[in-house]
């Protein structure tokens, strides 16, 4: 592919979701967009490169996006978190928000679900025996495809398998023909809706705990900034944000500092957290 070529795709991806692609990935693009093209009855890339040069047609602009967006994700996908969340975070939001007895969490970049239903179990194990106590989830994600593979919440054998553990399995999913479903009463605690987090029209109102992960580590710095801010409007004053390993936010915003040693798990920098009211650390997620 020509450099003015990727110019293009490299254009588009930054304005419609905030990602940057890198010249090094050509080789990735063109093998994404291989499809694409004849699926569109393209003779090659470049043609289709130049109707996206000329007055793109949307539907087009959406197959490209879509083929070019990493929805790569898996139950419980870096443990360390989901324990910091069920063992830590959880138990100080429940002495927190006593009157309420709710918890709000925002999958932000759920991709095909897993995210958000590991949010869900965690959140069931960490309530379980509370009378009256609630939680619920909205995931967001800007793939029209993922989300709806998300809101069926049926997962194969090796997609509902990979780091959810088999006590957790057997109490949260059934298993059928197809494989694995997502029991009912985690189905009600969770919504899925399609946004995009760089040109976020909706307010979501205000969420405990916000998971936005292996999201942004591919934007633009101003990009991840702007999403940043979104982020930080919608967390509440002692509320947690939890980024991917590879997130890098620490010199996009003041807004948040990492908690001691969970680099991972952000609080604001200047919240209103009871730090008295921390549990310490565990290693394991009570199953
Ligand atoms: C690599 S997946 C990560 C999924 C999950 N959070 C995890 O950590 O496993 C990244 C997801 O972010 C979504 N995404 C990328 N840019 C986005 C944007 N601007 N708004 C909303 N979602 C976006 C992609 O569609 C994809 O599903």
């Amino acid at each position: 592919m020509r450099l003015g070529d990727f110019e293009v795709y490299r254009a588009l991806l930054q304005s419609e979701l905030g990602v940057d692609i890198k010249p090094e990935k050509t080789y990735l693009l063109e093998s994404r967009l291989s499809p694409l093209y004849r699926k569109w009855g393209y003779p090659t890339i470049e043609s289709m490169t130049l109707a996206l040069r000329a007055v793109p047609d949307p539907a087009l602009v959406h197959d490209v996006v879509q083929a070019l967006t990493d929805n790569e994700t898996w139950f419980f996908r870096e443990p360390t978190k989901f324990q910091t969340l069920q063992n830590m975070v959880l138990p100080y939001l429940i002495k927190q928000r006593k009157r309420q007895k709710k918890i709000h969490m925002w999958s932000a970049g759920c991709a095909s679900g897993q995210e958000a239903w590991s949010l869900a179990i965690s959140a069931s194990n960490a309530l379980e025996g509370m009378k009256n106590w609630t939680f619920d989830i909205l995931a967001t994600d800007i793939s029209n495809e993922a989300i709806e593979y998300a809101e069926r919440a049926i997962y194969n054998q090796q997609e509902a398998q990979s780091e959810t553990g088999i006590t957790q399995l057997i109490k949260y999913f059934e298993q059928s023909r197809i494989g694995w479903n997502v029991k009912d009463h985690l189905k009600d605690r969770v919504s899925f809706q399609i946004s995009n987090l760089l040109h976020q029209s909706e307010d979501f109102g205000v969420f405990d705990v916000i998971f936005c992960c292996n999201v942004i580590h591919e934007f633009t710095p101003e990009a991840r900034a702007q999403v940043l801010d979104t982020l930080a409007y919608h967390l509440a004053d002692d509320g947690f944000l939890f980024v991917g390993e590879l997130d890098h936010w620490q010199s996009r915003t003041p807004l948040f500092k990492a908690m001691p040693d969970q680099p991972h798990v952000l609080i604001r920098a200047e919240g209103d957290y009871k730090f008295a009211d921390f549990p310490k650390a565990e290693t394991k997620v009570r199953a």
